[in-house]
């Protein structure tokens, strides 16, 4: 395995690969590997002859007052995993090569940015989709891999990725859980062990959600008052929004129908947490 810094570089092996006919999978990351990383990296290894994996904790997508400088990081353990994985290379550019004193250019998707997330996170979307095209330029994947885990960047990414006629299947992967349902994260790490119970209401609330629509409710605005009434009965929550959308607009339903996606974040202590499910209803 490979750890390559210099963005130069990269693209050359990448042209050099690519030229050698081989396929190159890409698992952007920003560290601090979890299971959840390491079953996209596995699938990346499984289906391509090249698989490469960024480590890059991206300052655009975090808010002034978010945890850029506290997020957890720990490339050693990260390198070892990756190893472990029989990864090709690992592309670990510095901040300073990603944004150049002058950088001055972002990419904006224009729909469905400004809802869940994007509501209480402004700018977040626009530094995932920036950062997520500079990367897909610098390793010139053939396939890149995305955790369902984060639904509303996923459906953005693919969007882009669309709409800017980029060259590169979008894989999504299911969410990986722990045992009780809680869906992997990094910030898993900032809850004690009294949180970490309290954040399993996350999921039993988006399985509730998912039993009452199969049993026939198809009203979004009910589902949505019940799930906010679940999460509010958990002391140690705060919520920052449950909802039902469509995962063709990400625009919430007031009739539940079609490719859907159930979203929940909120606050366990002082860590924020999002979870969701994707379902197709008749
Ligand atoms: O999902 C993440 O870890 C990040 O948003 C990504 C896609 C690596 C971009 O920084």
């Amino acid at each position: 395995m490979e750890i390559i810094k210099e963005i130069e570089k990269m693209q050359q092996i990448s042209r050099e690969e690519a030229a050698a006919k081989k396929s190159i999978g890409f698992v952007p990351t920003m560290g601090y590997l979890h299971e959840g990383h390491l079953k996209l990296v596995e699938k990346a290894v499984d289906e391509n002859d090249i698989t490469v994996v960024s480590v890059f904790v991206n300052p655009t997508q975090f808010g002034p007052e978010e945890d850029y400088d506290e997020y957890p990081r720990d490339l050693e353990r990260d390198l070892s995993l990756l190893r472990e994985r029989k990864v090709d290379y690992v592309f670990y550019p510095a901040v300073e090569d990603v944004y150049p004193e002058g950088y001055a250019t972002y990419v904006q998707v224009e729909k469905g940015t400004d809802v869940l997330c994007g509501r209480s996170r402004p700018n977040h979307f626009k530094g995932v989709t920036t950062i997520v095209s500079k990367l897909f330029n610098m390793v010139i994947p053939h396939r890149a891999y995305f955790g369902k885990k984060d639904g509303q960047q996923l459906l953005i990414i693919r969007q882009m990725v669309r709409d800017l006629n980029m060259d590169i299947e979008i894989v999504a992967c299911p969410t990986v859980r722990e045992e009780g349902g809680l869906a992997m994260s990094s910030r898993n790490k900032y809850l004690s062990s009294k949180e970490r119970e309290a954040a399993l209401v996350i999921n039993r609330t988006l399985e509730k959600a998912c039993s009452w629509i199969e049993e026939g409710e198809r009203d979004g605005w009910e589902i949505k008052k019940a799930m906010e009434r679940e999460i509010k009965a958990e002391p140690l929550a705060t919520i920052d929004y449950a909802s039902i959308v469509s995962r063709e607009t990400l625009q919430e339903l007031g009739v539940i129908k079609g490719p859907i996606m159930i979203a929940i974040a909120a606050y366990i202590g002082s860590t924020r947490l999002i979870d969701n499910v994707w379902l197709e209803v008749t």
